[in-house]
């Protein structure tokens, strides 16, 4: 059995008194989509910008077979680990095809094509290459983001709502994309409030309280389990 491809363990944050992420332990395998699934709070974001080294932690994180916990954020990226933060971060100045060309610039053998490939995937980030980010809708700037990582060529991408804000409709396209880059074999690790969502594109979940993990299993088991559909899908 071939080794996880991320791999936390005991990993904890604190932000000065208040201990948000407590001891947590969970991994993520080659081409493997994953998702943690969770309420206001409970420590979510943390783990992930943990995981991308953007807050300070103790426990271990090992990325394909490496300690990733003492490498600066920047050096991530060229080895193929990539996040989607919550919130987007595109640059509002910059036309879309600049801001899908500063996603590159972690990888030196980026090829060519890779514009093209992302045009592919999302035709309405094509068809608006020389727009301003700023001006385009939330959906679309969500759809940036998520084109802005792959221009990295992740083999694991860290996505922190993806789905946040937006309606029915973009929320779908957005999963749609995220479901053809996980058939082309990039692993994820989706943080998601849209437990119905997110459960339904994971091979299998992890539920976050209060910085701790309760419960762990296949998506699909836990989309039938009493408790989850109680607290995270509406209690149907
Ligand atoms: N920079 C920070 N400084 C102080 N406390 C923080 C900071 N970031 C997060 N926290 C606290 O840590 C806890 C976990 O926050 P986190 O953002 O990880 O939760 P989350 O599960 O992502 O929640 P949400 O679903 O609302 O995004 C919260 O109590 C939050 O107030
Ligand atoms: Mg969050």
């Amino acid at each position: 059995m071939a080794a996880p491809l991320l791999e936390v363990d005991r990993l904890e944050v604190s932000y000065g008194g208040v201990r948000a992420v407590r001891g947590v332990s969970f991994v993520v395998d080659e081409a493997e989509t994953v998702c943690l699934i969770g309420a206001n709070g409970a420590g979510k974001s943390s783990s992930l910008r943990a995981i991308a080294r953007l807050v300070a932690s103790r426990g271990s994180v090992r990325y394909a077979g490496d300690a990733i916990e003492r490498l600066p954020a920047h050096a991530l990226a060229a080895r193929g680990l990539a996040l989607v933060p919550e919130g987007r971060g595109v640059f509002a100045r910059l036309s879309v095809r600049e801001n899908l060309l500063m996603g590159r610039y972690a990888r030196r053998d980026a090829l060519g094509g890779d514009l093209d490939r992302i045009y592919a995937h999302m035709p309405r980030l094509a068809e608006r290459a020389h727009q301003l980010a700023g001006t385009l809708s939330g959906g679309e700037q969500q759809l940036l983001a998520i084109g802005r990582a792959l221009m990295s060529r992740p083999r694991l991408l860290l996505l922190d709502e993806p789905s946040m804000g937006l309606a029915p409709l973009m929320v779908a396209k957005v999963y749609q994309v995220l479901a053809e880059i996980a058939a082309e074999g990039v692993a994820m690790l989706l943080v998601e409030q849209n437990a119905r969502q997110a459960l339904a594109v994971s091979h299998r979940a992890y539920v976050m309280e209060s910085g701790e993990l309760t419960l762990s299993g296949p998506a699909a088991e836990l989309a039938g389990d009493a408790r989850v559909r109680a607290a995270y899908l509406g209690g149907d």
